[in-house]
């Protein structure tokens, strides 16, 4: 089997794209890999970030690799938590505070259309390849649901009446940004190159 490194230290990621993969695609964790620092991610964009992370590990570890990175984009907000989605309100990742900072922002607006956009970036035998993944939907007005991770309680799938936390995995593996960016990526590896 295709074994390769998935540069997260997020746990409920590592779940979900194991889970897209199935029994395709071995993934080795960063701490499995030796890398047990955090990986910058400074980039002005969501597909700088996710090549950042990706060229960290493979400088350091010389083997096939992916990272991915997300932003949920709020129209009314002009983008935004965008490419700042995991430090929205305070520099560490919490996640509840940015889902309470994001009902602030939200507080009275009628226009709530909003996606989340992954891209996973691949490095293979060196070479550089991005896969894009774009989900549609709109932020509630209240947190709903228990699953999930991150702003999940807060969105709305379009076409659904549940939020991605009331889904259960395999539902919102099915539609997610991460999952059509990881069926792009499964598709990409397992095809004869
Ligand atoms: P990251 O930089 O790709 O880890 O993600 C940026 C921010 O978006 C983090 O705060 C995550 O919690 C959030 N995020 C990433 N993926 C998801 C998701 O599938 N559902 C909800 N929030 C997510």
């Amino acid at each position: 089997m295709k074994r390769i490194i998935f540069a997260t230290n997020n746990a409920h990621k590592l779940d979900e794209v194991r889970a897209i993969l199935g029994n395709t695609i071995e993934l080795t964790t960063l701490k499995e890999a030796g890398i047990t620092e955090d990986i910058p991610e400074n980039e002005p964009t969501i597909e700088g970030n996710a090549l950042a992370k990706a060229r960290y590990v493979w400088e350091r570890t010389g083997c096939d690799c992916f990272a991915d990175d997300t932003g949920l984009e709020v129209d009314a907000l002009g983008g935004a938590p965008g490419v700042h989605s995991a430090r929205y309100a305070t520099d560490g990742h919490d996640f509840a505070a940015n889902r309470t900072k994001l009902l602030r922002e939200m507080e009275g607006k009628e226009h709530r259309t909003a996606r989340f956009r992954t891209v996973v970036a691949l490095i293979e035998g060196g070479k550089e390849s991005c896969f894009e993944g774009v989900v549609e939907g709109e932020i509630t007005t209240s947190e709903m649901g228990e699953g999930g991770f991150g702003y999940d309680p807060l969105f709305r799938p379009e076409g659904y009446e549940q939020t991605f936390a009331e889904l259960a995995p395999e539902e919102k593996n099915a539609i997610s940004h991460r999952g059509r960016a990881v069926a792009k990526l499964a598709a990409y590896l397992l095809a004869d190159k």
